[in-house]
């Protein structure tokens, strides 16, 4: 059985359905996520979801993100593994956006079986590099979807390296720039500065966006009112209010803002329409006349200076 949080990203979960094709698939079952919601709710509602639905004679496994991607926020992803363990349930953590994105993570610290990051998203390096941890008892467990075209029997590397070890069209370059995108972090001042940053930014910059739309940002219900915010911060937008705005003109509103070479994810949430906006290094809060005045509808410049993104 494969339970699958309701959040989990649009095409990994599209590829979870796509097992359903194959003869022996698990069944798939949704942990459903609602919002607003806390920290402390998830878990509650998550443990409570295991116990029930979990499979009482096969492997279940239970496949959730650590940073959601739309509502942008952060989920907690530590403790879940917790309870997969407590629970018997293997953990599949999808981490996409955590590399870059948290600092400390130390994956022997935490008792999961499979988590995977890109390191596309918050480490600066470019499309198709990705990181896969397979806790050690699990390894046998994992077959490359392509064959390796070198295989390496010689001891010095494990079985599970040679899976993956060389799959002839592998493009190089994109694993090479791994070390000089820390290198990049290291001259900023490191990682933890560059997530202090970006998390100021948004916290700040989604204030200000919030206020002059009239509108809030999504915060946790429970005690830390900012739990859920990492580097990305979600904010209703006016239309909330009497929902006029139809999906296709919100998708135009995104044209717009693509035009302005300002990129923000707009989505519908409680038949509520929202934005996500991202902090970044190479934003700031500053310069108020640069924007385009159709979006400021969206998008104060404070938030997402125009001058400032070289996109
Ligand atoms: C587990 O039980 C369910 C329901 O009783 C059954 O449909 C399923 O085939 C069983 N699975 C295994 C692996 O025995
Ligand atoms: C990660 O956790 C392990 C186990 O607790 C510990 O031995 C190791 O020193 C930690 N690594 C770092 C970089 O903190
Ligand atoms: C994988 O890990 C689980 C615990 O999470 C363990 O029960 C199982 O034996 C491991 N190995 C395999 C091949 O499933
Ligand atoms: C409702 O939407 C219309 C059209 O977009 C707008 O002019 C009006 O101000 C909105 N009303 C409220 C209460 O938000």
């Amino acid at each position: 059985m494969l339970i699958m949080a309701g959040t989990t990203y649009f095409i990994v979960a599209w590829t979870v359905h796509a097992l359903c094709h194959l003869p022996h698939h698990p069944t798939i079952e949704e942990f459903p996520l609602t919002f607003p919601t806390s920290h402390s709710e998830i878990l509650e509602r998550f443990c409570q979801y295991l116990r029930s639905s979990k499979s009482c004679n096969g492997t279940t496994f239970a496949l959730f993100d650590t940073i959601v991607s739309t509502p942008g926020i952060v989920m907690p992803w530590k403790e879940m593994v917790s309870i997969c363990k407590a629970e018997g349930v293997r953990s599949l953590v999808d981490a996409a956006h955590s590399i870059g994105h948290k600092t400390n993570i130390n994956l022997s610290e935490i008792s999961l079986d499979f988590w995977v990051t890109s390191c596309s998203k918050w480490l600066y390096v470019k499309h198709g590099c990705s990181l896969l941890y397979v806790a050690p008892r699990n390894r046998s467990m994992i077959k490359h979807d392509l064959t390796p075209s070198m295989f390496i029997p010689d001891g010095k590397y494990s079985c599970f390296q040679s899976e993956f070890f060389w799959s002839g069209s592998m493009d190089a370059m994109t694993a090479m720039m791994v070390k000089p995108a820390l290198k990049f972090c290291q001259s900023l001042g490191g990682e933890q500065q560059i997530v202090d940053y970006c998390h100021n930014l948004v916290v700040q910059g989604g204030c200000v966006l919030a206020k002059t739309l009239g509108t809030e940002l999504m915060c946790s219900t429970g005690e830390s009112p900012l739990e859920l915010i990492g580097c990305m911060v979600n904010v209703a937008l006016p239309s909330s209010k009497n929902a006029t705005v139809t999906p296709q003109e919100l998708f135009e509103c995104e044209s717009q803002l693509l035009e302005g070479k300002v990129y923000a994810q707009l989505f519908i949430l409680n038949n509520c329409y929202w934005v996500r906006v991202s902090g970044q290094v190479f934003n700031q809060i500053s310069c108020t006349d640069c924007v385009n005045p159709c979006l400021i509808i969206l998008m104060t410049p404070d938030v997402l200076p125009l001058n400032t993104l070289k996109i």
